[in-house]
């Protein structure tokens, strides 16, 4: 039993993504995107750093976005499951190139308006909140093609199009809007984060950055307009969250990791204070990069902050400036970081921290004062079926049960948090990786890497767990 219940009204829930779930990758008049190029094997991390060589899907490569969980035609399945386990909210994006299958087309497409409008209709009816992130890491191909993608100023129109769109589309039925999913990941990724793909010669920092601030603009101008056609709903940024801790109390150390976690802080200050921070415009000059402003964008900026800050939380990162600690660095979330001799990694290498997540909770309400809500967190893991068709995920449930209890204490400790939507409540496509096997769902899909299986769902042992978590209101962890 936990010594306090979570706030009246807390959305429960999962989060999912329209490439890594959907299929239907054509499916009535979608266009191609840029997750739709991104294979499973040894070429898939080159393509997600911006390094691709062909504008279409290539023979004898799989890409798993084209069916996924199909997830296109089975949601109503879906949704009645996760209704069953009494979520709250689900978090989901739509794929711009259903709506717009060339990014710049005139209309929108109608048949792909109206498959979300089932979707939310599907999941109202269940009591069940969507929560939208409009940009889930997919840029219609044709953009990326005829413009560069973000690099480009023009994107910022066609997305602000989109945007309006949805919102008079919707504008009765979704009241929790997200920007563009992690934005701070397009430093890292940058063809996942902005469908940035670099030539020779090119300034690949300084076209992030200028990318960066397309969507910082792009993203207010969607606040304005939010809150323009749907004045009851709220409008967050999300970030690829986690703190980082400095490997020593050495200064240079406390330095390095305050430095590390500015450079993903720097996208959604932007997002929620408006302005850029004085480490960024320092940063900018030291290394000779500019960024081109118009009339206007510091105001929009200014005038247009977000709601409520989203963010995933999968694990904490740690910072050295010692040469021979540098030398073990883990994984973690794309977040190259150095190894932290007190804590687990996970089967791929991601550092597990419960307590970084209250820390990490704590950290991102000192510094915004706004409401917080927590869009992704789990484990991802390789499941097995016993021959009586069960999952008996106990490692899952206590990865869940750790992290939702440092997120009851971040409560206590007076942050305001809107919501837990868990990563992958039923089995996706792993983004990085774009692997079946690494599961974080509460639901299997009977389905291999190589695209083998019936797609059948089984509910695990934590379906059932967390259905009483859901049901107490965290009261019974
Ligand atoms: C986040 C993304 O970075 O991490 C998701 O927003 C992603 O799209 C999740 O799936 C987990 O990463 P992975 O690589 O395990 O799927």
């Amino acid at each position: 039993m936990t010594k306090y219940r979570f706030p009246e009204g807390f959305l429960w829930g999962g989060a999912i993504a329209a490439h890594q779930a959907e299929g239907g990758y054509l499916e009535k008049g979608k266009g191609l995107t840029t997750v739709d190029l991104m294979p499973i094997g040894p070429k898939r991390w080159n393509i997600l750093l911006g390094n691709l060589s062909s504008f279409k899907p290539e023979e004898g490569e799989f890409y798993p976005s084209h069916e996924a969980i199909d997830f296109y035609h089975r949601y109503k399945e879906d949704i009645s499951l996760f209704a069953e386990m009494g979520f709250k909210a689900l978090r989901l994006s739509i794929s711009w190139a259903r709506i717009f299958p060339n990014g710049d087309d005139e209309q929108p497409n109608e048949a792909g308006l109206q498959f979300y409008d089932d979707i939310f209709d599907e999941l109202l009816k269940h009591d069940i909140q969507p929560v939208v992130t409009m940009a889930h890491f997919d840029v219609p191909l044709h953009l990326v093609e005829k413009y560069g993608s973000w690099r480009n100023r023009k994107l910022i129109e066609l997305f602000e199009t989109y945007s309006i769109t949805l919102f008079n589309r919707y504008k009765d039925k979704v009241k929790y809007w997200m920007t563009f999913n992690e934005i701070n990941m397009l430093l890292h990724m940058p063809f996942v984060g902005a469908g940035l793909v670099f030539q020779e010669g090119d300034n690949k920092i300084q076209i992030q950055y200028q990318a960066a601030h397309h969507q910082l603009v792009a993203s207010a101008l969607a606040v304005k307009a939010c809150h323009e056609i749907i004045p009851d709903a709220r409008i967050g940024c999300m970030l690829a969250g986690g703190a980082t801790y400095p490997y020593t109390c050495h200064p240079d150390d406390i330095q390095k990791a305050m430095d590390k976690d500015r450079e993903s802080f720097f996208l959604i200050d932007v997002q929620s204070r408006g302005e850029y921070p004085g480490f960024v415009k320092r940063f900018l000059k030291e290394n000779n990069l500019t960024i081109e402003m118009e009339a206007g964008d510091k105001e929009l900026l200014k005038n247009h902050t977000v709601d409520y800050i989203g963010f995933s939380y999968y694990g904490s990162r740690a910072a050295s400036t010692d040469p021979e600690v540098l030398k073990q660095i883990t994984s973690g979330n794309v977040f190259a970081s150095v190894e932290n001799p007190y804590l687990e990694n996970s089967e791929w290498g991601w550092p597990i921290d419960a307590k970084g997540f209250r820390i990490t909770c704590n950290q991102l309400y000192d510094r915004y004062q706004k409401p917080l809500f927590v869009v992704e967190n789990g484990l991802g893991a390789m499941d097995v079926v016993t021959s009586e068709g069960k999952i008996h995920d106990d490692y899952r449930i206590d990865y869940l049960r750790k992290h939702l209890t440092e997120m009851g204490e971040a409560i206590q400790d007076g942050v305001e948090i809107l919501g837990y939507t868990s990563w992958g409540p039923i089995d996706i496509i792993s983004n990085t990786t774009g692997e079946m096997k690494k599961r974080y769902g509460y639901i299997y899909v009977d389905k291999d890497n190589e695209g083998k299986g019936t797609l059948k769902r089984i509910k695990k042992k934590s379906f059932h767990w967390y259905k009483n978590i859901i049901a107490t209101n965290g009261a019974v962890l």
